[in-house]
């Protein structure tokens, strides 16, 4: 009885001690970054910048220019912007994946990321959390769980400041 009462305290308390979250974002301008660090001091997680291999410049990032880089990868569902470096998913449970809302959806980098980790993330459950101007996060969840549907979405969290 005494070893079974030791086992089951052993197992609650060996729980959260495992559960590893990663907080993997991409941010044009550093709003998301800053959503980004303090959603992972809320859960203790590890932080990862998911870093266009070639960086957005100002004039890549104007929306009223339908010429512009940004305006260019939105218009084309293909697109695939390089990501500069590989993250290692393995030693994670739970994954924060965070963006800035780009035409009421995630930027073309976070389906770069998403094909290339797509069978390492198996049924890990996935947050996904946005920053934006104005618009909500329902839009860029149900475009995710349509392209990704193997995929372990839950509820999305909008961190804009109030
Ligand atoms: C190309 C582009 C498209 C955007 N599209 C939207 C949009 O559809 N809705 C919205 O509310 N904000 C939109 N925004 C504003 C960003 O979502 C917002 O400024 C975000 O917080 C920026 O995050 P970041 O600093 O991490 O890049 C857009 C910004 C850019 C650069």
């Amino acid at each position: 009885m005494k070893r079974m009462i030791l086992a089951l305290v052993c197992a609650a308390m060996m729980m959260p001690m495992n559960a590893k979250t990663l907080v993997a974002y991409f941010s044009a301008t550093g709003t998301t970054k800053a959503a980004a660090e303090k959603l992972a001091k809320q859960h203790d997680a590890r932080l990862w910048e998911i870093e266009p291999a070639e960086k957005y410049t100002a004039e890549d990032l104007d929306w009223r220019n339908p010429k512009s880089r940004s305006s260019i990868e939105m218009n084309d569902p293909e697109e695939r912007p390089m990501i500069k470096q590989c993250t290692d998913i393995t030693p994670y449970d739970t994954i924060y994946i965070g963006f800035p809302i780009w035409w009421g959806i995630c930027p073309r980098i976070i389906n770069s990321w998403l094909d290339n980790m797509e069978i390492m993330l198996g049924d890990k459950p996935i947050i996904p959390f946005a920053t934006s101007g104005s618009s909500g996060i329902e839009e860029a969840e149900a475009y995710l769980k349509k392209n990704y549907p193997s995929l372990n979405w839950q509820k999305g969290l909008l961190l804009n400041k109030r």
